[in-house]
């Protein structure tokens, strides 16, 4: 795929880039996830194994090999957003979802996730939706949040 190109040639070739790499790549997928083909190419631009490439994808949480929702949610399930209730909140976003985490919904626009700290514990309870970060959460936020994502199809 050309944008596939495009986005490679954009980075050095330096294999210190490769996580920076490996989320634009992912950006671009409209199912949030990293191709066979994605891993191959990346491996290929930076002179990595194929194997290396695709280790890195899979240690960190940010990376799926699987195709996931149009918006992934990635809820906080750190200490500090659990003492305000993110419990609560993640019972609530599998209800409306009617999914569980680490699942995707069946229009696939919303994939739900665990994230260990955000680093904007000032307002928790929080969460991101690809790369946005949304903090002081309540229910009322959630439905609001929900209901503009759906709105911008
Ligand atoms: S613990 Fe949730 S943002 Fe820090």
């Amino acid at each position: 795929m050309e944008d596939r190109q495009k986005i490679l040639e954009s980075f050095p070739r330096d294999p210190d880039y490769i996580i920076e790499i490996l989320h634009e790549l992912q950006n671009r997928n409209p199912y949030n996830y990293l191709t066979p083909e994605d891993i191959k190419a990346c491996a290929e631009y930076l002179g990595l194994p194929v194997s290396y490439v695709e280790g890195v994808a899979s240690f960190y949480s940010m990376f799926s090999l699987k195709p996931r929702g149009r918006y992934v949610i990635r809820l906080c399930d750190s200490p500090p957003c659990h003492l305000v209730g993110s419990e609560s909140l993640l019972e609530y976003l599998e209800k409306k979802l009617n999914i569980k985490v680490g699942e995707t919904t069946e229009d696939k626009l919303f994939t739900l996730e665990l994230t260990s700290c955000l680093g904007v514990c000032a307002v928790a309870p929080a969460m991101m939706i690809n790369d946005e970060v949304y903090g002081n959460l309540t229910f009322e936020k959630i439905d609001k949040i929900l209901e503009e994502k759906r709105g911008n199809l």
